[in-house]
């Protein structure tokens, strides 16, 4: 019997035992084809040589020296790359070892930063309903995912929500998608009034939903309009880009696609890609200059912030996705991602939606395609394809609402940026299969 405090208890997990390129095996060798790179990690495939020895030479040479005492090479040049690609001038790479740290930095930066300047009023964090940006009690307070919230009870922060920019459910017909977006931010300066700005401290947002809505990418002039309303109002705009960045929709960090410039962003998942648990919360100089100042500094800080070995594995990384051009291959490779799903799947009555962006896809999944209605919660859609794609032999990323929350199931992928045409074949076929399965029975 397991003494392991699993994350869910009934379950039976297969023991992983050894990982190459595109697939994880199992105690027993079986295969698992991983499309979705666990949860957006994994974006260099497992067991790259080059990041595997950059990783054993930094190991070798010193594996952590304390940064209350020292700094150290990998991260001094992880954050220098890092802030080149973030391209403002005096920005500054604080790293931590998960996203619901990045994102709980970014929220403590945000809050020392109002208080620096004495304006203690400014607290709340405004996000959207259906997102999620951590799992510590700010990140996920800031958070609107109804299941990940509902079982703490009361003892969330209660924030502001507005509605995200979600075209598939709310454009209307008479309207096009410049003017959906332009109405879904003005739901931000609407919320702001109703608050009254001077008790606003930041608004956080994913460039592109990942789990909490299956990869949605937000209208055109969306985020523009959302950075003009945070300036007017002086409140901070965070970009969570933990699930996006990285290369993953194309670009270096997925707010370059969206014509905006956040005050802050998070990165974690694939800046090591796996290979090191790692996160980085990038602050732009008017941050930092700030806090830097303030008599305190930024009061922060945990025992394992800039890892010497973490942040060499996030630099091999980097420089692997630079010398082999990968951000051309996820752009490539998306595409016919997003063709050969159209192709197989679009024309099927439960499939409601099929986007995303670079190598960060989802599939909408309903009851009824014309209504976008979702199925009702005791058909257990999202369960039931976790098992089923494991079953299959296929690691993607199923989630989803429920009818409560007013949203369909959806499967997320992400998979390794050195995807190759025979794995989405084969992707087409496991799926195939197994929406045969689901939905024949
Ligand atoms: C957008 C986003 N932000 C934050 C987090 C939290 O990251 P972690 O699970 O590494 O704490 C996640 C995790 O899935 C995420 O998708």
């Amino acid at each position: 019997m397991s003494s392991v405090f699993h994350r869910t208890a009934k379950k039976n997990y297969p023991l992983a035992v050894r990982a190459e390129g595109m697939y994880i095996y199992d105690q027993d060798n079986r295969a698992y084809l991983d499309m979705s790179g666990g949860a957006a990690v994994s974006c260099l495939g497992h067991q790259h040589k080059k990041v595997v020895k950059a990783l054993c030479d930094q190991i070798n040479q010193m594996s952590f020296a304390h940064t209350a005492f020292f700094s150290n090479r990998p991260q001094e040049e992880l954050a220098g790359r890092l802030v080149e690609k973030f391209n403002q001038f005096g920005a500054k790479a604080y790293f931590t070892s998960g996203g619901s740290e990045a994102n709980e930095t970014a929220i403590k930066m945000v809050w020392q930063y109002w208080r620096a300047k004495g304006l203690i009023s400014k607290q709340k964090i405004i996000s959207r309903i259906h997102s999620y940006h951590g799992n510590t009690l700010a990140t996920l307070s800031a958070s609107g995912n109804l299941p990940r919230r509902r079982v703490m009870g009361d003892l969330l922060l209660e924030w502001p929500r507005i509605e995200p920019c979600y075209a598939y459910r709310h454009q209307k017909a008479t309207e096009s998608l410049q003017e959906y977006g332009l109405r879904a931010a003005n739901l931000l300066e609407a919320m702001i009034l109703q608050e009254g700005a001077e008790n606003i401290a930041a608004f956080i947002a994913e460039p592109i939903v990942g789990a909490s809505l299956g990869v949605v990418p937000a209208a055109p002039g969306y985020f523009s309009r959302i950075r003009q309303i945070c300036d007017q109002y002086d409140i901070l705009l965070i970009a969570d880009e933990i699930m996006c960045g990285t290369g993953r929709t194309g670009t270096f960090f997925a707010h370059e696609q969206e014509d905006f410039i956040p005050d802050i962003v998070t990165l974690a998942k694939g800046l090591a890609g796996g290979y090191q648990p790692l996160a980085a919360t990038i602050a732009s100089s008017k941050v930092y200059q700030v806090l830097q100042e303030s008599n305190t500094g930024f009061s922060h800080g945990h025992t394992y912030v800039g890892h010497a070995s973490a942040c060499a594995a996030g630099l091999a990384v980097l420089e692997v996705i630079d010398e082999d051009r990968l951000l051309e291959k996820v752009t490539q490779q998306g595409n016919k991602l997003q063709e050969s799903l159209q192709q197989a799947f679009a024309d099927l009555d439960f499939i409601g939606d099929i986007r995303g962006r670079g190598l960060f896809r989802g599939i909408e999944i309903v009851a009824d395609k014309a209504s976008k209605k979702p199925f009702a919660d005791t058909k257990k859609i999202t369960a039931k394809l976790h098992k089923l794609t494991m079953k299959h032999g296929l690691i993607c990323y199923p989630g989803g609402g429920s009818e409560i929350d007013g949203l369909g199931s959806h499967i997320l992928l992400a998979p390794p940026f050195i995807i190759e045409d025979q794995h989405i074949e084969l992707l087409i076929e496991k799926l195939t299969a197994i929406f045969a399965e689901l939905f024949d029975e």
